[in-house]
């Protein structure tokens, strides 16, 4: 494995694989399959999850991380392209990435949307500008449209629940939060499950449907799998046999790089936030997911994080388990 930039560069067999992998890592543990291996993170936004789950994974399989980020003792990282330096960052990405990237075998690098420009976001550009300055395997930790590390944990852990691909039905539902929220995670999340061959349903209100050029991809990905795609913003309906919930928040496509005016759009969706009810029409062992953090009272209720349908610990479990396989793949194999 090179790269592991996007869940849909993968067959199923080949997750399937990964899957069977991180399971086999987790029943037999190998601390020394990467014994002399570093791997270099670059976080450009924060993290909990990924940074923590990462280097547990790296020291699991025996070998080492160091991570950078612009709130450490740094220069100030510069990422405008032909700008004259004459202002607070000190160092530009184009010089920071490739040094990184140098001492270590492999890099993860974290670079969120900047949520300025959605044509720029949908490309990935920013993304493929960094890892253009890299020449050893790269892993994404989340970009402007892709968090593959997530997809797999999350796919492995519907297996781990016995929640199918083909007759699986999954619910994608928008929740109301604070902030203007990236597209990566919904959007890559309904092109995994696509790929899985799920019946997906995505629950949001007017104003929140997906970019059109993601969801062609999701219908073909879903008819190619043998899975269906449809929108709603009835949540009886919609939930009506659902096997699982997944919920985020994302941005209005509508008002993207206006945040003050989808603050006022959105003042009247407080109500989209999830409680026991709305699993009234879904099958009874319906679950709960979400890629964390999340906001108790905000997206979903107490009653609902703090029920057994709630499998949150679980995904996030399952992000080292399923980095560790990508990881192994990667780098204890002379591929590249
Ligand atoms: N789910 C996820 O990526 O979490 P972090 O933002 O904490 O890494």
């Amino acid at each position: 494995m090179k790269n592991f930039n996007a869940i849909t560069d993968y067959s199923r067999e080949e997750i399937e694989q990964l899957v069977g992998l991180a399971d086999r890592l987790d029943k037999h543990p190998e601390p020394r399959s990467l014994e002399g291996k570093v791997l270099s993170l670059l976080f450009l936004n924060r993290s909990l999850r990924t940074l923590a789950s990462f280097q547990a994974s790296m020291i699991r399989l025996g070998g080492g991380t160091f991570v950078i980020s612009p709130e450490m003792s740094i220069y100030g990282l510069e990422s405008r392209s032909g700008i004259i330096m004459d202002g607070t960052a000190a160092e530009h990405l184009k010089e920071a990435v490739p040094v990184i990237a140098s001492y270590g075998d492999a890099i993860g690098i974290r670079a969120m949307a900047k949520m300025e420009d959605l044509q720029q976001d949908l490309q990935d550009q920013a993304f493929g500008e960094l890892v253009s300055h890299v020449t050893t395997p790269y892993v994404n930790m989340e970009s402007a449209m892709e968090h593959p590390c997530q997809n797999l944990a999350d796919w492995k852990t519907m297996n781990d629940l016995g929640i199918p691909g083909q007759g699986g039905k999954f619910v994608l539902s928008w929740s109301w939060h604070p902030n203007p929220q990236p597209l990566a995670t919904a959007v890559s999340t309904l092109k995994m499950a696509a790929l899985r061959g799920m019946d997906i349903t995505i629950l949001r209100p007017e104003g929140y449907q997906l970019p059109q050029p993601v969801m062609q991809t999701a219908r073909s990905l879903a008819d190619q799998s043998g899975g269906s795609l449809s929108e709603s913003e009835d949540r009886r309906e919609a939930m009506e046999g659902a096997h699982t919930l997944y919920v985020n928040s994302w941005s209005s496509c509508e008002f993207y790089s206006r945040p003050q005016s989808e603050d006022r759009f959105k003042s009247s969706l407080r109500d989209w936030c999830i409680d026991s009810s709305w699993f009234e029409s879904a099958e009874p062992d319906c679950r709960f997911m979400h890629c964390l953090p999340i906001r108790r009272g905000v997206a979903a209720l107490d009653e609902v994080l703090d029920s057994p349908r709630s499998v949150v610990i679980e995904e996030s479990r399952n992000r080292m388990l399923s980095q560790m396989a990508v990881l192994h793949r990667m780098l204890s194999t002379p591929e590249y």
